[in-house]
């Protein structure tokens, strides 16, 4: 039994001030999203791979399809990212799946895979790193309202893994009610399932801002130099 994944990939990139789809750029001569593609395409688990592109993007997408063979399905995006994952998760065909961001191209598949092993045991999870900064509460004025304890603080990433069944059950229920999540996990966690953090990496960056396309560079340098070893 394997996985699928959906691609969240219809984002515009607007922290990114790039002319198009942040997506499009490339690192070391390889955009961000074939990067994220070529992850789950060399990846044993993974069946199929389903992308929420936007309407100005499907052809160039369309064009990177003939690389892989995974690419079951490019689907419309949505407004925002809950839309797109919405409309990627009707043509899900495995039990399990998992959903992550196209901006996010250094997952390695260590991590995929103890997401997975979590799923097939039956406890939905996520990638996390544990907060590095104090992190406190404010009011409207930005006074600290309190001081939150670190060590039960994480910054979550994706890979979000879960059986299909609950993630489309939360998805459903998040449209009915209105609710809009900023990830995949805050849905079913308000559908009252247990959600837990996978222990992820600092280098399991969202490529967001400008900067983050140097440190994209450099992660990438440390990576093929560990390979090399
Ligand atoms: N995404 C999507 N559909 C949307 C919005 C975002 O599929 N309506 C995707 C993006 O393409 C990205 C992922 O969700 O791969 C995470 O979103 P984010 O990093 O915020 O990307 P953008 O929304 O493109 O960037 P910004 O918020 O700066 O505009
Ligand atoms: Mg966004």
């Amino acid at each position: 039994m394997g996985y699928s994944v959906i691609i969240p990939a219809a984002g515009v990139g607007k922290r990114m001030k790039h002319h198009r789809n942040k997506l499009f750029i490339e690192l070391q001569g390889q955009s961000i999203l074939e990067r994220t593609l070529n992850i789950f395409e060399t990846h044993p688990l993974c069946d199929e791979i389903i992308i929420a592109v936007n309407k100005q993007d499907v052809q160039d997408i369309e064009q990177l399809r003939a690389q892989y063979t995974k690419i079951k399905r490019l689907v419309e995006g949505g407004v925002e990212r809950q839309h797109s994952i919405y409309h990627a998760l009707k043509h899900i065909e495995n039990d399990i799946v998992m959903v992550h961001d196209a901006a996010r191209p250094f997952v390695v598949h260590e991590q995929i895979n103890m997401l997975y092993q979590s799923v097939v045991e039956g406890q939905h999870a996520v990638l996390g790193v544990r907060a590095k900064d104090t992190i406190k509460m404010v009011d409207e004025h930005k006074i600290i309202k309190s001081t939150l304890d670190r060590n039960s603080i994480y910054h979550i990433q994706t890979p979000q893994a879960f059986t299909k069944k609950v993630l489309t059950k939360a998805y459903d229920d998040a449209f009915s009610k209105g609710i809009l999540g900023t990830d995949d996990a805050s849905l079913v966690e308000q559908s009252g399932i247990a959600v837990a953090i996978v222990e992820g990496t600092d280098t399991n960056i969202k490529i967001t801002t400008p900067i983050d396309i140097q440190l994209g560079e450099l992660i990438l340098q440390n990576m093929v130099k560990r390979n090399e070893r």
